[in-house]
């Protein structure tokens, strides 16, 4: 039987050598303008954005929409992977702006806009995370990062599109990659997608890839 999912789109920025991030997890802005416009399009157009922890820490994001960049707001439900409830209080994501669902491996309360479920044991259990997300009317879900929980949804076959914003910059080191977590050990581990297309956006370029 077909696993009940939403459908979910992976969405990020790097530089041209695949980082998405300065090393030490130190924000940057990857995107130029045109790709920031074309981030709100694309969150309103989705039910619910997801990120992990780790990102949350490193950039503190709103993950919300700008009215600037849409005719009609409809603000997604944020989702923040956090199995051990690390949030801090007066992050970004806590503020009542849109509704906020974090999920941990420990703890389940609703505090106004913020509800607070547990689905897993170690880490969040992604598939079963599907299954309640859909189950609750989130049937489109942008996953925005970052390169653990990218991988993640890779790698347990959740994804069913993937954008990548191509700035003509170069970070080097070790800084984090568009997809972290694990990764393959052999070339039979490799996760293989295909170019669905390409276009460029001002002085980058989008590649949207599909999995093989
Ligand atoms: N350029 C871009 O488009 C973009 C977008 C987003 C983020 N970023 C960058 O990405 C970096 C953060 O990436 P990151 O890899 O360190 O962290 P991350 O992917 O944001 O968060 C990973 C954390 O999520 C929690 N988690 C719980 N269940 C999980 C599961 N099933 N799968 C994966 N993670 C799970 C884990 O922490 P617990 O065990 O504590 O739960 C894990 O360490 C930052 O530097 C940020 O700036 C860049």
């Amino acid at each position: 039987m077909k696993m009940k999912k939403p459908y979910v789109v992976v969405n990020c920025a790097s530089s041209i050598d695949g980082k998405i991030a300065l090393p030490g997890k130190k924000p940057l802005k990857i995107s130029n303008e045109e790709d920031v416009a074309r981030v709100h399009k694309l969150r309103n157009e989705c039910d619910a954005i997801l990120v992990g922890i780790e990102t949350i820490l490193a950039d503190n994001p709103k993950l919300t929409v700008k009215a600037k960049y849409v005719d009609k707001v409809r603000q997604p439900i944020r989702i923040v992977l956090d199995s051990e409830l690390r949030i801090p209080e007066d992050a970004e994501v806590m503020k009542p702006n849109a509704k906020t669902i974090i999920v941990t491996t420990c703890k389940e309360f609703k505090k106004g806009h913020v509800e607070v479920i547990k689905c897993g044991n170690d880490k969040v259990d992604l598939k079963r995370l599907m299954e309640i997300l859909y189950d609750r009317g989130i049937k489109k879900l942008l996953v925005e990062g970052g390169s653990t929980v990218i991988w993640e949804f890779l790698e347990n076959k959740l994804v069913d599109e993937m954008m990548v914003f191509y700035s003509p910059i170069i970070i080097g080191n070790n800084a984090p990659t568009i997809a972290g977590g694990e990764g393959a050990k052999s070339e039979e581990e490799l996760i293989k997608m295909e170019i669905k297309s390409i276009e460029r956006i001002g002085n980058g370029c989008l590649v949207k890839f599909i999995p093989k």
